[in-house]
Formats: C-alpha cells, sequence, structure tokens
C-alpha cells in the first residue's frame, strides 16, 4: 500500500515511523516532510495547505491513504477535495473540522448540549466585548474564533490587558480574518491534560492520555508555544475521569454532529482542563497533537494503519489498542527566540548519539538537509522521545539523549514530565 502524510513536523515524523512499521505499507510519501521523514518515506516538496498539488500527487502515484497532520489543510477542505476525486483520505472533512477551525462554533455546540466547558460570550461587535469587560472578573481569557497558530488565545489578568487583546483581534486584525469574531471566557485552574479519540460517526476509540507542556520556560513562564513537550499517560487521568469524559463530552458531542448531519470521521483532540470540580473542555482540535503525538505512538503496541482504516470504514467497534504500558517522555528542542523570531540554519550535532540510546526515538521537526548536513529550519526543531518504566526513568533517558545533541541557539525545558509543572491553580 502507498501512503502519504501531510505535513513536515515532529507529529509527523512520528506518524511516518509508525506508519513504516506496518507490514501493510509498501511505500510512504511525506509532504513537505523534513530531514527526518527521509528515512521513512519520500519527501515530497509539495507545502502542506497546497491541496490542488497534493491531490495530483495523490492521483498521479496511485496513492491508497492519504494520512493530514496540520489543521490548516482540514480546516480549508482537504477531505473533500480528496473524496470528491475519489481518494481516500483519514481526517474530517471541512464541516466537521469547525470543531477545531471556529471556537465559536465550538463553544455554542457545548453550550447546547452542556458539555462541560467554561463560562463564555461570543461577540462580533467590539463595543459589546468591551462592555462585557466592565463588569467581568479577572483573569479572563480572550480568544480569536479561527485558527491563529496557536497564538489566538490571550490570558487577560486586568481589564486593560483585556481590551488590548480584544483591540489587538477585531480593530488591528493581529491574527487577520481568524480574530473578527472572538469568545471571552472564564479563567480556568487546574491541570492540562490532552485526549485523543479515534472518531467515525457514532463510535470513538480513545488513546492513550498525554500531558503537553505549553509555556517556553522552567516553571510554566513566559509565551504559550505549540509545546514543549509531554507525557504520556497524563499523570492526572484516572479510570473515573475517562468514564464522565466518555458520558458527558464524547457522546453528547457526537449525538448532536449527528443532529447536525455532520459526519466526524478522524482524529478528535480534546485539550482538558482538570480542575477541582472535575474535568472541562478548553478547546477541540482535529488532528493528532504536536508534541502529544511523540509520546503517545511510541506506546501504541497495534498496527496503526488498521486504526485509521477502521477509522475511515467505520469499523472502531471491532478494534482495541494495546499499549506499552511503560512512560514516554518527550522533550522539544526549539531555536533561540521561539515562539517569537528565531534564526535557521544551524548545524545540528549529536543525532546520531541520541538516536542509538536504547528507548530512545528522535524525531525531527523544523529540520533539513543543506550539503549533507543537518540544519535547523524552524522554531521547534527536534522531539526528543525515551521509555522507561516510570516517569523519572523516561525522564532520565530523555534527557541524557537530548544533552547528546546541540546546536547554536537551542532552548528547551528541563522541568518536563515533573508532576509539580503545568498547572495554574496557584496563578492569579
Ligand atoms: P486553546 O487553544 O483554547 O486550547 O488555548 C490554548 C491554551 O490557553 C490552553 O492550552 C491553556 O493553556 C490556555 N487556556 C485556554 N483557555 C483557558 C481557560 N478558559 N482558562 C485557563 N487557561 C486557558
Ligand atoms: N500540543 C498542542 C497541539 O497540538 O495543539
Amino acid at each position: 500500500m502507498k501512503v502519504l502524510i501531510v505535513g513536515g513536523g515532529g507529529r509527523e515524523h512520528a506518524l511516518a515511523w509508525k506508519l513504516k512499521l506496518s507490514s501493510a505499507v509498501d511505500r510512504l510519501f511525506c509532504a513537505p516532510g523534513n530531514a527526518g521523514t527521509e528515512e521513512p518515506a519520500d519527501n515530497v516538496k509539495i507545502a502542506a495547505n497546497d491541496i490542488p498539488a497534493l491531490r495530483s500527487f495523490a492521483k498521479e502515484n496511485a496513492v491508497d491513504l492519504t494520512v493530514v497532520g496540520p489543521d490548516d489543510p482540514l480546516a480549508a477542505g482537504i477531505v473533500d477535495a480528496f473524496e470528491a476525486d475519489g481518494l481516500r483520505i483519514f481526517g474530517p472533512n471541512k464541516s466537521a473540522a469547525r470543531l477545531e477551525s471556529s471556537k465559536i462554533y465550538a463553544k455554542q455546540l457545548m453550550q447546547r448540549r452542556g458539555i462541560p466547558t467554561a463560562d463564555a460570550g461570543t461577540f462580533d461587535d467590539i463595543d459589546a466585548a468591551r462592555r462585557f469587560c466592565e463588569r467581568a472578573q479577572f483573569p479572563l481569557v480572550v480568544k480569536a474564533d479561527g485558527l491563529a497558530l496557536g497564538k489566538g488565545v490571550i490570558i487577560a489578568s486586568t481589564r486593560d490587558d483585556a481590551v488590548r487583546a480584544i483591540d489587538a483581534m477585531m480593530t488591528q486584525r493581529a491574527f487577520k480574518e481568524a480574530g473578527r469574531r472572538i469568545v471571552i471566557e472564564e479563567f480556568l485552574r487546574g491541570t492540562e491534560c490532552s485526549l485523543h479519540a479515534l472518531v467515525s460517526g457514532s463510535e470513538f476509540v480513545m488513546l492513550a492520555s498525554a500531558r503537553d507542556h505549553k509555556r517556553a520556560f522552567d516553571g510554566d513562564l513566559g509565551p504559550n508555544t505549540g509545546g514543549m513537550g509531554a507525557v504520556s499517560p497524563a499523570d492526572t487521568w484516572t479510570p473515573e475521569l475517562q468514564t464522565h469524559f466518555g458520558t458527558r463530552v464524547m457522546r453528547p458531542l457526537l449525538d448532536e454532529l449527528a443532529t447536525e448531519g455532520v459526519r466526524f470521521r478522524g482524529l478528535l483532540f480534546p485539550g482538558l482542563m482538570i480542575t477541582p470540580t472535575g474535568a472541562q473542555v478548553l478547546e477541540f482540535n482535529c488532528r493528532f497533537g504536536d508534541p502529544e503525538t511523540q509520546v503517545i505512538l511510541p506506546r501504541l503496541r497495534s498496527d496503526l494503519l488498521e486504526f485509521l482504516e477502521a477509522t475511515i470504514d467505520g469499523r472502531l467497534a471491532e478494534i482495541e489498542p494495546q499499549w506499552d504500558q511503560r512512560v514516554a517522555v518527550t522533550v522539544v528542542l526549539a531555536s533561540a527566540g521561539y515562539p517569537d523570531k528565531y534564526e535557521s540554519g544551524k548545524e545540528i550535532s549529536g543525532l546520531a548519539e541520541a538516536g542509538a540510546l536504547p528507548d530512545v526515538h528522535v524525531f525531527h521537526a523544523g529540520t533539513r538537509r543543506q550539503n549533507g548536513r543537518i540544519v535547523t529550519a524552524g522554531g521547534r526543531v527536534l522531539a526528543v522521545t525515551a521509555c522507561a518504566d516510570d516517569a523519572a526513568a523516561a525522564r532520565g533517558k530523555a534527557y541524557a539523549a537530548v544533552d547528546c545533541i546541540s546546536f547554536e541557539g537551542q532552548q528547551f525545558r528541563r522541568d518536563i514530565a515533573l508532576p509539580t509543572v503545568a498547572t495554574n491553580l496557584a496563578a492569579d
């Protein structure tokens, strides 16, 4: 079977590595890929959001299955475009992908069905949004409705902060059309947890839990990033929460989508805040998480391809994933300055030594090959994953591998998977 993976980050390298292990996969392509995906796949020079070029490539090369990594092409309708041409593709169509591409759509759906989520108002009028802040409690959270590369969420500690965020989104259009409408919501205190579920209409199968570390610096300080590291399973996730999540979140969500005639087939990734009074949904993502995929897939013993196929064909009831019971930890190495401006083209050394350590995977994100050397080519450069019997041992192995690697200006957190971080319970 020929499989095409769309995207070029750490998530896509992890997907490529895992799919290559499937005996049914003969040939793997990655568009555009990175220096790491060159090994399991053939890189194809097509951007992840160039839907017409991807569709032509899939047709001309008789690709049997396309797997979409990032959110943008899903929101732009890549699945609809492929299916219109009879091409098989894993991911939600454009209307289902609105769960991620419109926070207002997702919030209103949750409110209609009583799915636990922060109290919120939605605004398309700037004066109404400003007036709301006059009588609000702080901190509160201002969110652009649309996709904004993970930057469209601002936690406002004061009324001035909130008004500045509203102006930046609605007047200055800092996130272009994505900020034309906004959500303003209650600030939740707790510990975050990332869940992944394969969804096919009314059926779903949960994958292992994970915890991401979103802030740039140790101690959960600094700006929000795409994710600086992750651990699976999440230490705060319990069987009780899982049951509650199935009945209070997944069931009503899938019922509501069915009522609306929206067909979701793909990977749903709800981001949760575990608060002292239970789990609340922060957002829905419609694709695998990055760096969550880099800790979930190394723990998956089953053949990923079978799961993707069962999702497309509506056979999820027939399958049950098997998990490695060990803990996986991934540490992201980023370029100096990330998530703001950063430089690229820095030579990376020590990759082979790190990758040769037992139970370690070095997943590439922003890397490329230049004159036979591997150099940095993005904000997040590598995700170094290790598995061990407990989180402390997995951390130890992951950081031992990180210590083998170096490039100019590399920055990473030293506290990934420590139990005391990634909580904002004390924040004010
Ligand atoms: P989102 O894209 O909605 O997940 O927001 C990005 C990040 O902002 C989340 O992972 C949280 O760290 C933070 N965040 C979003 N909504 C809230 C909220 N209501 N309360 C506290 N933190 C939040
Ligand atoms: N790590 C968070 C995300 O993929 O959205």
